[in-house]
Parts: structure tokens; sequence; C-alpha cells
């Protein structure tokens, strides 16, 4: 049984890893760029007696990640659990931003969720078994002034996993949303955070391990017969 994690080599993605392998899944690792990044987080997930696989590619693009998907099953089967947790941001209020961080911002998380479960869903449904997570953002359920682009990238995400679970159910499968608030990665590091966690009802930023045991749970046998539902981990920020 395996799970893949998209942008898994750091942050939320590679808490996500660590939680999966404790939780008895061999995980597959995707990255983009940093091979030193996903090394460490593949011997973090053996270390937990796991077996971990790298699988270079930037979701964004269609044909490289359409075919990596394609061989991945190909390869290994079904997955057991997806994670679409890959994410950029690229902040500025709408009057300036510029189109290629529209796209950008857009191609990657509402992209990449097509790119990767597009190609393995079918397996999946033939499996009649397999969980679907998506990392959206507080952003996408509230809307968030200077991220038009990513609320908009997290909002369609949100949708598409909610509308994924009802095309899957009947299979057996699942599909759910985690959808973060502050969470000290290298996403938040240069955001004025003393300032932001006033608004956070805990008054303070979140881990990637409280994300992660989120995401763990949703792959986990407790959570059968939870589907199209969006769990926030935020704090309190938004109810
Ligand atoms: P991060 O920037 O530390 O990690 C993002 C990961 O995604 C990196 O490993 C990056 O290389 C990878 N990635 C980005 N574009 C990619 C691409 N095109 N192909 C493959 N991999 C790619 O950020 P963090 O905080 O760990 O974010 C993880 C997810 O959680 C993202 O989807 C983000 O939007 C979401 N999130 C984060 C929050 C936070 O406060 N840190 C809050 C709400 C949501």
């Amino acid at each position: 049984m395996y799970a893949l994690v998209t942008g898994a080599s750091r942050g939320i993605g590679a808490a996500i890893a660590r939680r999966l392998a404790t939780d008895g899944f061999d995980v597959v690792l995707n990255y983009r760029t940093n091979l030193a990044a996903a090394e460490s987080v593949a011997a973090a997930v053996i270390a937990a007696g796991r077996q971990a696989e790298l699988l270079p590619c930037d979701v964004a693009d269609r044909a490289t990640t359409m075919a990596a998907m394609t061989a991945l099953v190909e390869r290994r089967g079904a997955p057991a659990a997806v994670v679409i947790n890959a994410g950029i941001t690229r902040d500025g209020i709408l009057a300036f931003l510029p189109a290629d961080d529209w796209d950008a911002v857009l191609a990657t998380s509402l992209g990449g969720f097509y790119h990767v479960v597009k190609p393995l869903i079918g397996a999946m449904l033939k499996a009649r078994a397999g969980r679907v997570v998506t990392i959206a953002s507080v952003s996408g359920q509230m809307g968030n002034a200077g991220q038009v682009n990513y609320s908009a990238a997290k909002g369609a995400v949100i949708a598409a996993t909610k509308a994924l679970a009802r095309e899957v159910a009947k299979r057996g499968l699942t599909a759910n949303v985690v959808a973060p608030g502050l969470i000290e990665t290298d996403m938040t590091k240069d955001l004025p955070v003393a300032e932001m966690v006033k608004a956070v009802p805990m008054q303070r930023l979140g881990t990637a391990n409280e994300v992660a045991s989120a995401v763990g749970f949703l792959c986990s046998p407790g959570a059968s017969y939870i589907t199209g539902q969006v769990l926030g981990v935020n704090g309190g920020l938004y109810t």
C-alpha cells in the first residue's frame, strides 16, 4: 500500500510523508527541484520502516506530470492515498497582479490537481479503494486580500475535491480537503506573523505536523465514511 504526496520535500508535504509512513504507507515523494531535501524526507520514511520512492516533476507541467503519473500506476498499481499538497503563493493586490503570477498559482494548485489525480483515478476506481486529500487553505474558504490568485486556486480545488467525492463515492473512494490556516513553514517565514496571529483565536501559528495529523486521519480506516468534507486546521481562524 502506497501513498503519493506532491511537494513532499519540505514543509507540510514533508510532514505528511513522515506521518503516512508512520501510519504504514510506503510513500512516493514528488518534488520539483530540491533532491537533497527530498532524500532526507525519504530517509525519514525508511527510518519509519516503509519504502520511499522519489518522483521528481513540476506538477504545473501537464505533459511531464501526466506521463509520470501514468508510469507510476503502470509500475506500482493504484495508490491507496493521494495527497495534493504542492502549492505556491505569488501575493499582490489584483490591481497590480502580473498575469504570470495569476497563471503560475493556478497552474500549480488547480492544474496540479488535474495533472496528478486524472491519470491515477481510473486505477483507484478499479481497485474500489483509495483516498484523495487536497491541501487547500483558509484563503480559499474566506478569500484573502492580496491573494486573489491564491484564493481562487484554493477555492477551486475545494470545489473540485467536493465534486470528485461525489463522482467516486459509489466505488468506496473518498476525497476530502484539509484547509490549513497560518502554518509555520517556508511559505510564511517572510510574513509579518506576529501581527497576523492576533487574528487567530489560538494566538499562534500551527505546525506542519498538526496539518499532517489531519491528513493521516483522513487516510486512515477510521475516516472511511467521511467524504466531500473540508477540515480546517486553523486555530479557529475560520469556522
Ligand atoms: P512550502 O513552500 O514550504 O512547500 C511547498 C512545497 O510544494 C515545496 O516543497 C515546493 O517545492 C513544492 N512545490 C511548489 N510548486 C511545485 C510544483 N510545481 N511541482 C512540484 N512541487 C512543487 O509551503 P507549505 O507551507 O509546506 O505549503 C504546502 C501546502 O500547504 C501548499 O499547497 C500551501 O498552499 C498550503 N498551505 C500552507 C499554509 C501555510 O501557512 N504555510 C496555509 C494554508 C495552506
